[in-house]
C-alpha cells in the first residue's frame, strides 16, 4: 500500500534506494537475489547492506527469504519507492495526495506539482490476475519470463506512450512524466460518466463527442481497447478518455474486434441508459470510414 510507502520515504535515505535499486538489478536474473549480489549491484559493503536490508524490510518495501544465505525481492512497495524517488528528484511532483481511484490494476493518487494538482498513476497489473494478463495483453509480445513488476512497467510505458502521441488531438489526460510502472499526468476533475446522469440532449451531445475521439484515435493508428462508461471522465466543461494501457494498433491481428467490442459497448450503454436508439453497425462504419 502506497500509504506505507510515503510515511516511510524520508527515512529511506540514499543508501536505502542504492540497495532497493541493487535489488532490482539483481532481480533480472534472480527470482530471488543473493545478499552478496545486492551488495555487487548496489555498490555498498555487505555490512551497509544488511542495515540497509534490515530497515527496508522494517518499512516493508522487500521480501526476504532464506535459502541457504538470505535472498531478497521488492515487492510492489519497494517499487513504488524507487518511481516516487525519481518523480521527486526530477521535480516532476512536489507531494503526494490522498487516493482517487483504487482497483485491481492500479492505485490513482492526486499529487501536487507547483501548486497544482497532478494524477499518478501506479500500476498494479499482474500483481493479481497474471495468467489472465499474460494472455490478453499485447504490449508483453514474446517474453517467457516476467515478474509482475514488468508487466506493471510495460503497462505504464504503453499508457504514456499512447497518451503522448494522442493528448494533442484527442480528449485524454495530458502525460508529464513515467517512470517504471508509474505515471504523472494531467488531473481531470469529474465523475466517471457510470456515475452521471445527463438529460436527453446532453446524452447525445456526448455521445457524439466521444464518437469523434473514437475516430480520432482511430485514424492516428490506436484503438483503446476497453471503452467503457468507467473509463470516460466527465464534467460540466469536459469529457476525457482515460485508462489507455491496453489499447493496440491498428496492425495488430485482433485490432477490428477490439473496435468492434469498444464501440459495442459504448452504444449498448447509451442506448440501455439514455434509449438513444443508437444502430451500431452505423457507429462502427462511421468511424472506419
Ligand atoms: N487523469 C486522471 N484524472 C482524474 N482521475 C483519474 C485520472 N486517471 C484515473 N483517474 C481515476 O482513477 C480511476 C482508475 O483509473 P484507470 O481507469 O486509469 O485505472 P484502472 O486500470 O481501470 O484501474 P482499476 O483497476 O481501478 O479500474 C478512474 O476510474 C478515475 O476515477
Ligand atoms: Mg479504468
Amino acid at each position: 500500500m502506497l500509504d506505507k510507502v510515503v510515511e516511510n520515504f524520508k527515512s529511506i535515505e540514499d543508501k536505502g534506494f542504492k540497495v532497493l535499486r541493487g535489488i532490482e538489478t539483481g532481480m533480472k536474473t534472480y527470482h530471488w537475489v543473493p545478499i552478496d549480489e545486492v551488495s555487487t549491484f548496489s555498490g555498498l559493503p555487505l555490512e551497509e547492506v544488511r542495515y540497509r536490508l534490515d530497515r527496508l524490510d522494517k518499512f516493508e518495501l522487500i521480501e526476504g527469504k532464506k535459502i541457504g544465505n538470505k535472498r531478497f525481492k521488492l515487492n510492489f512497495n519497494g517499487y513504488d519507492a524507487l518511481a516516487l524517488n525519481v518523480f521527486a528528484n526530477r521535480d516532476s511532483i512536489d507531494s503526494i495526495g490522498g487516493e482517487v481511484g483504487f482497483g485491481k490494476e492500479a492505485e490513482v493518487r492526486k499529487a501536487k506539482w507547483k501548486g497544482n494538482e497532478v494524477i499518478v498513476k501506479f500500476h498494479r497489473e499482474g500483481k493479481v490476475s497474471f495468467r489472465k494478463i499474460k494472455k490478453e495483453r499485447d504490449y508483453l509480445g514474446d517474453r517467457k519470463h516476467f515478474s509482475s513488476m514488468l508487466i506493471a512497467k510495460l503497462a505504464a510505458k504503453r499508457e504514456y506512450e499512447v497518451l503522448d502521441e494522442l493528448s494533442s488531438d484527442v480528449r485524454v489526460p495530458e502525460p508529464f512524466d513515467w517512470n517504471r510502472h508509474s505515471i504523472v499526468m494531467e488531473n481531470i476533475e469529474g465523475d466517471e460518466l457510470a456515475n452521471v446522469t445527463l438529460n436527453e440532449e446532453d446524452a447525445n451531445f456526448i455521445f457524439d463527442i466521444l464518437v469523434d475521439e473514437i475516430k480520432k484515435t482511430y485514424s492516428l493508428g490506436f484503438i483503446h481497447g476497453d471503452m467503457s462508461e468507467f473509463n470516460i471522465l466527465i464534467s460540466e466543461n469536459q469529457v476525457k478518455i482515460i485508462d489507455w494501457s491496453q489499447s493496440v494498433n491498428l496492425d495488430h491481428p485482433n485490432s477490428q474486434s477490439f473496435l468492434k467490442r469498444d464501440v459495442e459497448n459504448l452504444c449498448s450503454y447509451f442506448n440501455r441508459k439514455y434509449q438513444l436508439g443508437i444502430n451500431i453497425k452505423d457507429c462502427l462504419e462511421k468511424i472506419r470510414s
